[in-house]
């Protein structure tokens, strides 16, 4: 028996080398006349911006660039940005960086069309009116924040992490270009490909898997468990950083049309409260989310195992050695440890309620409560 299930991917995908270079014949195509540049400052250092906004001179599009726009994106900077947005007349937003700015900007769409504070959109279908068109430009291989529907912004009043979660602001078109990865740092290229690979294993393994889901999943994972250490190792290998990006969006595709679970649910509690790196948070709590929930999830992390072209006689032992796997995976990448962020003992009832809040929670393979995610920490803090 199959469950009943829907399938909309709104988002073209433009993937090659050079796709950024089309940004502003793409704000044409989205019926756009004046472009809104949401990015930050560690993108507009790195260079990357010059290639975008030269697309827009040359097809004459008037641009203003916004580049206040911070890790684990806050309300301030989508309210700032909209305000930006208004006041220069932008019918369209063009988004260059890693997630931080591609959710401020899919935020920013809505508020900037529809007033108000971007915590009034939180949760499902809350559009009110058309949201202005984004065209994004991703510049890592990790949150896929170009082909979701999702935004996640920090509210910095409740230090929590809101979702805004809508079909209408997903991007009209994602430029992957893995030219704009290529200067990714190691410890950038590590997180957001943790990112990436979380993604995949969440949607594979979570409650809410639809075949349309697992199938980008399962190439989402053979792509990442082949080519993660490699585009760390050496940043120029191409091949690598298209395999990653590949990945990526696969991995987006997965969990647009499934869900992640709970290692987000504290990766994202960790987000809010310490401003930690979410790629980083997400590789710490992997292979303990994945301890606690194997006996819910044997034949789907056996398969997680394969993907990552691991062999095995049984699926507990394969579901086992995907476990391992992530583990190494991290040590190879030399991932921090949770100490790392100042993690406090004393927030770790706080931590707990905010991840079993988090509205994935329920899509775990096996259902953590507060007390569950406490114990989790405890060990992660050994
Ligand atoms: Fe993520």
């Amino acid at each position: 028996m199959f469950s009943p299930f829907s399938y909309e991917m709104p988002t073209r995908v433009e993937f090659g080398r050079g796709a950024a270079r089309r940004a502003g014949e793409e704000v044409k195509r989205a019926g756009g006349a004046r472009a809104l540049v949401i990015s930050d400052g560690g993108v507009a250092g790195a260079g990357l911006l010059e290639r975008v906004t030269k697309s827009l001179d040359d097809a004459f599009v008037p641009w203003k660039l916004f580049l206040d726009v911070e890790p684990n994106p806050k309300d301030r900077n989508v309210h700032r940005a909209a305000e930006d947005a208004r006041e220069f007349g932008a019918d369209c937003l063009v988004a260059v960086g890693g997630g931080s700015p591609i959710d401020c900007a899919k935020a920013t769409s809505i508020v900037a069309a529809a007033g108000g504070r971007v915590r009034d959109y939180e949760g499902r279908f809350k559009a009110p009116v058309p949201p202005l068109p984004v065209i994004a430009v991703p510049t890592t291989a990790g949150t896929a924040s170009e082909v979701t529907f999702g935004a996640v912004i920090t509210d910095t009043a409740a230090r929590f992490k809101f979702t805004v979660k809508s079909p209408l602001i997903a991007p009209a078109v994602a430029l992957a270009d893995p030219e704009m990865t290529a200067t990714m740092p190691q410890n950038l290229t590590a997180f957001t490909g943790m990112d990436a690979l979380t993604h995949a294993i969440e949607a594979y393994s979570c409650r809410v898997s639809t075949p349309f889901s697992d199938a980008p999943a399962i190439v989402a994972m053979e792509l990442i468990g082949k080519y993660l250490r490699r585009a760390r190792e050496d940043g120029s290998d191409m091949e690598a950083r298209e395999g990653m990006l590949l990945g990526s969006l696969l991995a987006g595709v997965a969990f647009s049309h499934s869900d992640v679970a709970s290692v987000h649910c504290l990766a994202e509690a960790l987000g809010a409260l310490y401003d930690a790196p979410h790629g980083a948070c997400n590789a710490i709590a992997l292979p303990a989310v994945m301890e606690f929930s194997m006996d819910e999830a044997v034949e789907r992390y056996a398969r997680v195992a394969s993907c990552l072209g691991l062999k095995f006689n049984s699926p507990e032992e394969g579901a086992r050695a995907a476990v391992e796997e992530v583990k190494q995976l991290a040590r190879d990448l030399e991932l921090p440890s949770l100490s790392a962020f100042g993690v406090r003992l004393e927030d770790f009832a706080e931590i707990g309620e905010k991840s079993e809040k988090n509205g994935s929670n329920p899509s775990n393979p096996k259902i953590m409560t507060k007390d569950d995610y406490v114990e989790i920490l405890k060990k992660l803090t050994d």
